[in-house]
């Protein structure tokens, strides 16, 4: 496991694809690893107005299963792009064994430095990542040059207001997606600074609180697991993890924490 110290650009990045990519990740967070889960990508689908017509891109696409809900319950074409080399694979693998290889794709590659031309999007989709990125305003102006004119941008994300947050440091925080996370007023800013214009900025803080319970539940049932042998999750330290689901709570519940969605358009 990478130290907390070690939370230089490049590493952080890597190891949050590591760990994204790991078997603790899954167990934890199944197949949708951000709050709200579907509900919340359905809803952000409809902001961005996306049609069968639609082909969007999905930054930082995980396991694929926001992509999968876009092309199958609304017939869009997708590709997603991510830096883990595990999810790129396994996301590919589930798009052949769904039938979808003609409308979803996965590629490997970097927020920062998209693997696309300009103006080849009608739509970007951001689920819990933007505020991994550690150049936002990089990946911002990224998100603007391959996006259509008129094409529109959706972000869902964890937010935090400038407190201190006590026992939510470190390297954990970075993979925990609270490292660099910022206000929505911020978020909007690095996008409005890219040309984009922010026209929908809205709290959604009761689906990290879901996740944060949804998550303590399943630690509870791992200690047990592993305790009988019946269950290993390599790398991931239960104790830690515990102790951090507790301190996430807290600030959730103080509203130091919480998630929420943006929506911005490529005006000209
Ligand atoms: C919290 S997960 C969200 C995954 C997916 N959007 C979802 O909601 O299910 C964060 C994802 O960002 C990816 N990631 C982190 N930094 C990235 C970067 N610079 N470029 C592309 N993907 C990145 C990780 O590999 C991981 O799959």
């Amino acid at each position: 496991m990478i130290e907390a110290s070690q939370t230089s650009a490049p590493s952080v990045k890597q190891c949050c694809a590591n760990v994204y990519g790991s078997a603790a990740a899954k167990y934890l967070l199944g197949d949708s690893f951000h709050p709200g889960g579907l509900r919340l990508t359905e809803e952000l689908a409809g902001l961005l107005a996306l049609t069968p017509d639609s082909l969007v891109l999905d930054v930082a696409s995980g396991k694929g299963s926001s992509a999968f809900f876009l092309a199958e319950r609304l017939g869009c074409r997708v590709v997603g792009v991510d830096l883990s080399e595990e999810n790129v694979q396994q996301a590919n693998a589930e798009a052949l064994a769904k039938r979808l290889s003609e409308k979803v794709e996965f590629q490997l590659g970097d927020a920062e430095s998209l693997p696309f031309e300009s103006g080849a999007f009608d739509a970007i989709l951001c689920e819990c990542a933007f505020c991994t990125f550690p150049s936002k305003a990089v990946a911002a102006a990224e998100f603007y040059r391959v996006l259509k004119t008129g094409g529109r941008v959706g972000i869902s994300d964890i937010t935090k207001d400038d407190s201190p947050l006590p026992g939510l440091d470190g390297l954990l925080a970075w993979i925990a997606c609270i490292g660099d996370a910022q206000s929505l007023n911020q978020y909007a800013d690095w996008l409005t600074k890219a040309k984009l214009k922010v026209a929908i900025s809205q709290q959604r803080d009761h689906y990290l609180q879901e996740m944060v319970q949804a998550i303590r539940g399943k630690l509870l049932v791992a200690d047990i697991l592993i305790g009988l042998k019946k269950l290993e999750l390599p790398g991931l330290d239960l104790q830690q993890a515990k102790a951090f689901s507790t301190a996430a709570q807290g600030a959730i519940a103080t509203g130091h924490l919480g998630y929420g969605l943006i929506v911005a358009s490529k005006v000209g």
